[in-house]
């Protein structure tokens, strides 16, 4: 047996979930339940499918722009006439009022949270929040998103072990104005003794880069850049309806978090792209897609990898995708993390038993199940046209 066998047998795979994201999963589920809302000018039960939906991303939203965008073919004809900030304030409510009491203050305090940071944070590279494609991702990305065919992902892509996708994707001056900015919040947060979300149950260390006002050029990341891949490698996964996400930063020195236990995220996918700076360590390891059922079952020896991050470089995996960080044995490691979620595959999920075919366990299992049957058929087979004995 294997010393990486036994990592996976005797630890159990935690499920990370990210401080603060539950609103979004909220928001994102409430769609469906909105349609049938009862409040005094009623939602269409029928979607206006013909309506080419307005764009929000500029103001101030309790949830993600694509809810919005979603939702406003579904709003009365007479509210399709009024102002984006009317309209705005219409799906709000109706969002706000499906969500249970509960979630409701929470995602209401949470959204108090935001206003107060982004309300006194000053940040020191405007420019970043607002994503200016030609200042962030290299050449050889920009041209293969543009191009947006199969062909042009794989030429830049690498699979460095099933569903372990790799690809350079930050300009090294984007990375450097990623990390200014971080020190700044860092900064900031000790100057006020503000007292931050840190950006998961793991991470004691870190900024959930939405809660400092970059939620926006990380919806269009998502949106313009990271849906197409995954729409290629991840559709298995919901990779073309990702429709929400939690963007964070993780930091790793010895007087920081050091290394991350086995887990899976919270997410469908998950883009992993090392900012800098200099460090030794820090290596993702991989150990293979599970479903909720198998999470903690054994690894096989194709399912494990070891990843070196690159400052730039990316790496797109399932959430379900079994991994750690080993120690970061030197020096001081910073990496962005965007979790991404498709609210289409979380409710489909729900509805359908037999889902996981991307579940290295689930897969073997089905294998096995039709070598089965193809055994047993062959063998009636056999006894049926064996000439009788004389
Ligand atoms: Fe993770
Ligand atoms: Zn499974």
């Amino acid at each position: 047996m294997s010393s990486d066998r036994r990592e996976v047998q005797q630890e159990t795979t935690t499920t990370v979930d990210g401080n603060g994201s539950n609103s979004h999963q909220m928001a994102s589920s409430a769609i469906v339940r909105a349609t049938g809302a009862t409040t005094c000018r009623r939602l269409r039960i029928n979607p206006n499918n013909e309506l080419r939906p307005d764009n929000y991303e500029d103001l101030h939203l309790d949830f993600p722009n694509p809810v919005y965008k979603n939702l406003e073919k579904y709003l009365p004809p007479d509210m399709l006439v009024s102002n984006r900030e009317e309209k705005v304030r219409f799906m709000t409510d109706i969002m706000h009022s499906h969500l249970p009491n509960g979630e409701r203050s929470r995602a209401q305090r949470h959204n108090d949270y935001r206003n107060k940071i982004v309300s006194n944070y000053q940040p020191l590279h405007r420019e970043l929040y607002n994503l200016v494609p030609i200042l962030c991702f290299v050449p050889s990305f920009l041209n293969a998103v543009n191009d947006n065919t199969e062909d042009s992902f794989r030429s830049i892509i690498s699979e460095a072990s099933p569903g372990v996708f790799v690809f350079d994707m930050l300009l090294p001056s984007f990375c450097e104005m990623m990390l200014e900015e971080i020190d700044n919040f860092e900064k900031w947060v000790a100057e006020t003794k503000f007292k931050i979300m840190r950006p998961n149950t793991m991470n004691k260390y870190g900024a959930v880069l939405d809660d400092f006002g970059l939620d926006t050029m990380l919806d269009k990341l998502m949106e313009t850049f990271i849906r197409p891949i995954s729409k290629v490698f991840f559709n298995d996964v919901g990779g073309a309806s990702l429709d929400s996400h939690h963007g964070f930063v993780v930091e790793y020195s010895k007087d920081r978090d050091v290394d991350l236990g086995f887990h899976v995220d919270d997410s469908e996918v998950t883009l992993n792209v090392c900012l800098g700076n200099q460090f030794v360590g820090g290596e993702l390891f991989f150990r293979g897609t599970r479903c909720e059922k198998h999470v903690n079952t054994a690894t096989k020896s194709d399912e494990i990898f070891d990843y070196c991050h690159v400052p730039g470089q990316a790496v797109l995996h399932r959430g379900r995708h079994r991994h750690g960080a080993r120690a970061t044995t030197s020096g001081h490691r910073v990496n962005m993390l965007l979790w991404c979620r498709s609210s289409a595959f979380r409710e489909l999920k729900k509805l359908q038993k037999d889902f996981s075919s991307w579940c290295g366990e689930c897969s073997s299992e089905k294998k096995e199940e039709k070598a089965r049957t193809f055994d047993a058929i062959r063998k009636k087979y056999v006894k049926a046209v064996r000439p009788p004995q004389a």
